[in-house]
């Protein structure tokens, strides 16, 4: 009988620590980044983000999407590795531009948000397997 109990106990003790991994699963950064729709442009590849195809409905990105289809969003697996946090914060503003060209979408979310992303967006360091070999690896920048 005692053994029951432990065996019991054990098994909910095990069904708990798992129930709580799973709410943890997702990063605050992250949550963020699909919460403002990053994803309908970007992938992260490294943290299985793939495209969302919920189309957009916010007048500013279509018009943008519209006036340059040439640029793709790149996948964001390697961020941080490629660009300081303080670059991300002010591109996400439309402070700062790639090749004078600015982001197409600028962060509606607060400075609390903002940070969380911008942090979590350094945290991506994975080099993502497709690499573009007419450049040698490097992005064009
Ligand atoms: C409407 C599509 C679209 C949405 C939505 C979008 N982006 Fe982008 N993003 C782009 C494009 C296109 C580029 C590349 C721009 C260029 O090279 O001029 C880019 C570039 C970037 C870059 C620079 C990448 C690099 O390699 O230098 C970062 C960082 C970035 N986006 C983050 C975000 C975040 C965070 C969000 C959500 C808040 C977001 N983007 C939402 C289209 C989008």
């Amino acid at each position: 009988m005692k053994t029951l109990i432990f065996l019991g106990l054990a098994v909910s003790f095990f069904l708990c620590s798992q129930l709580k991994a799973d709410e943890k699963k997702l990063p605050e950064g992250q949550k963020i980044f699909l919460k403002y729709g990053c994803n309908e442009c970007h992938t992260v590849l490294a943290a299985s983000i793939g495209k969302s195809d919920k189309k957009s409905t916010d007048d500013e990105e279509e018009a943008a999407e519209k006036e340059n289809e040439a640029i793709k969003p790149p996948d964001l697996s390697n961020i941080g590795n490629e660009k300081k946090g303080e670059w991300v914060d002010l591109y996400l503003r439309k402070k700062e531009a790639i090749e004078g060209r600015k982001h197409k979408k600028r962060f509606k979310g607060n400075k609390e948000e903002k940070t969380t992303l911008v942090e979590w967006l350094g945290t991506l360091k994975t080099v993502p397997e497709v690499k573009d070999t007419k450049t040698d690896g490097k992005k064009a920048k």
